[in-house]
């Protein structure tokens, strides 16, 4: 994937609202019905304590203070502090409601990405960088928990807050409500300005922290590279011109709102000025009582609090919508079509299958017509092992994949006895065939849970096991057995010992068919001994389809079957292809002479 379209994707689209977005969204809410509705009530319960402060206020100076009612101002003022104390317990029990929700439906959503992401195809992946999907699984379900965390109920409780000033005032006062209202097209030229600035920025940050982040990425795994060609001050240099990038477009972000926030409090001040100003001269002339005008100017200084919290809101809640989107564009990823037929069962296809194989005209491709495996027929009785031999990119490891339906066939059939394996179930075909990967990936781990895949197994069956195909030896020169720690991706351990490890596990995974693609890395003459000694043990009594590279592998086979260019060029045992003197002969000339370079 080219950096540009890397980044390209994290620009934001800019639509705050997408209405099937919010619908999926409200449903993982929805499943939190109950505490969510209490979120909701419990934000109006404080809304309307709120509003009861000044108007309290200004009840205390008309009929309290002017009056001289020491009972009344007493009465208000301890109704004040209960409504204080009975609105902060409000808030606290409500913030922490919220968080929960916001935590649960991440988890609901990490969980439920994850699984789509485990049915995906490989062929998914193979377009598909890590660092994408990880953000999907993070930094994406992170923005949506922050849409709980710091935005949403906050924001419904600032429109509340609003409204409920807004009644308050046309109730209290209708000319002085007319007058606040009057300086709110300043407010709203302000917000769309610097709104719009602010947004533009945040999209902007958010992209260039995306290039810091893959830069690091890029670095760190590059780190080998880097410092044996003596490129650290290239990279140097490189990154930090990004850094700096990131740094001016911070800077510039954090100039908005400082400007921003003292332009509200303009506007607020404006207000405050003009409701004195007119309010003082309707309470000199006996229009307005005191009291009113008090309150009424409490209710003006807390409108502006709010309408800057939203503006400020207002990245929150862009950024979570554009999470949102990603997610559920990755949750639309078509999943592996799967033919799940009723018969045969899976038991029944593993017990009965007698290990016949056959490719019948197959056709494939990993991309469009680019076929790389062409009309391809063979067949493999029960139990026979059978090489596959071709230059590299023949199509050897291909015919692999297609076979454990990693990748879908487009043309053909392949048989699996008298079962066509598209039409079995694929966890049944998998408890049945078994591939050794050319590429061994290993787990972070110990050295059992890499053989055994994490199933509990007693040592005893899992050494019987290594013991029967003769490679112990290794076990006993890896320190600590079993029990060995294994680094991420197995980079504390040689190819040998990753080969050993990759047999290992086949072996206990016992299916009954296997293919074994061999690394092509050679190894001391000894241990590649007992790795040959291992395989012939592996392949007997199985169906096997070995990819070798070693002449030592191929000798032992029932039949060769020769590729070239993805098509199936010779075919029969060792000695009838090196009558007809083909490809294969031409290849086991080079093996011959390799081999003694090597023994020699
Ligand atoms: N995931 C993939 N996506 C697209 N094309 C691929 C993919 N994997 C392999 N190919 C292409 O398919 C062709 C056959 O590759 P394959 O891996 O089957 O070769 P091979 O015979 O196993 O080679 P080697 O001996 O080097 O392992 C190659 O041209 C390769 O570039
Ligand atoms: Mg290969």
């Amino acid at each position: 994937m080219k950096q540009e379209e890397f980044f390209s994707e994290d620009i934001l689209s800019g639509k705050l609202y997408n209405r099937t977005v919010v619908k999926k969204l409200l449903s993982y809410v929805m499943r939190y019905k109950v505490s969510g509705l209490l979120s909701v009530l419990m934000v109006i319960a404080t809304t309307v304590l709120f509003l009861m402060g000044p108007y309290l206020f200004g009840y205390a100076i008309d009929h309290g203070i002017t009056k001289g009612d020491k009972s009344l101002i007493y009465k208000i003022a301890l109704s004040l502090l209960a409504i204080q104390t009975l609105r902060l317990i409000l808030i606290v029990v409500q913030s922490y409601n919220i968080q929960a929700i916001g935590q649960k439906v991440m988890l609901d959503m990490r969980m439920e990405l994850f699984r789509h992401v485990q049915s995906l195809p490989v062929s998914f992946f193979d377009k598909n960088p890590v660092g994408r999907i990880v953000t999907r699984l993070t930094n994406d379900i992170g923005a949506i928990g922050e849409l709980f965390s710091a935005g949403v109920i906050v924001v419904i409780g600032d429109i509340c807050i609003i409204i409920g000033i807004f009644v308050a005032m046309f109730m209290l006062n209708v000319q002085l409500a007319f007058i606040t209202l009057g300086v709110f097209p300043i407010i709203v030229i302000i917000a769309v300005l610097f709104g719009n600035r602010m947004k533009n920025s945040f999209r902007e940050i958010r992209r260039k922290l995306a290039r810091i982040n893959s830069s690091m990425n890029e670095n760190i795994t590059g780190m080998k590279v880097i410092q044996l060609f003596n490129k650290e001050q290239k990279f140097y240099d490189k990154f930090n011109e990004i850094n700096n990038d990131y740094l001016k477009e911070q800077v510039k972000y954090i100039r908005y709102f400082a400007v921003f926030q003292p332009m509200i409090n303009m506007v607020s001040a404006l207000a405050i000025g003009l409701v004195l100003w007119y309010g003082a001269v309707r309470h000199m002339h006996g229009f307005l009582t005191l009291g009113v005008l008090v309150a009424f100017l409490a209710y003006v200084h807390d409108l502006f609090e709010p309408i800057r919290d939203i503006v400020e809101k207002y990245n929150i809640f862009q950024g979570a919508m554009v999470s949102a989107e990603r997610i559920f564009g990755l949750m639309k990823e078509p999943s592996e079509v799967d033919y799940i037929i009723s018969n045969p069962a899976r038991e029944v296809f593993k017990n009965d299958f007698k290990g016949e194989i056959r490719f019948e005209n197959v056709w494939f491709a990993y991309n469009g017509d680019d076929y790389v495996l062409k009309d391809i027929s063979f067949h493999i009785e029960p139990g026979q092992s059978v090489a596959l031999v071709g230059v590299t990119g023949s199509g050897k490891t291909s015919i692999a994949s297609v076979l454990t339906r990693l990748y879908e066939i487009q043309k053909g059939t392949i048989w699996f006895d008298t079962y066509d394996i598209q039409k079995i179930e694929k966890v049944g075909l998998r408890y049945v065939i078994g591939l050794v990967s050319q590429d061994i990936f290993l787990f972070a781990g110990t050295l059992r849970d890499n053989i055994t895949l994490f199933k509990p197994s007693p040592d005893s069956q899992v050494l019987g096991k290594i013991e029967t195909i003769g490679l112990m030896p290794f076990i006993e020169r890896i320190p600590g057995g079993l029990d060995a720690e294994i680094a991420e991706r197995g980079a504390n351990l040689s190819v040998g010992e990753r080969q050993f490890i990759s047999l290992s596990r086949i072996i206990l995974y016992d299916p009954r068919v296997i293919i074994l693609d061999e690394a092509t890395s050679s190894m001391d003459p000894i241990s590649e001994v007992l790795i040959q000694d291992a395989i012939q043990r592996v392949i007997k009594e199985r169906t096997t389809i070995i990819i070798a590279h070693r002449l030592s592998t191929i000798l032992h086979c029932d039949k060769i079957i020769v590729l070239n260019k993805g098509m199936k060029v010779e075919e029969g045992t060792h000695e009838e292809l090196l009558r007809i003197g083909g490809l294969y002969s031409k290849l086991y000339r080079v093996y011959m002479k390799e081999e003694l370079i090597v023994h020699a």
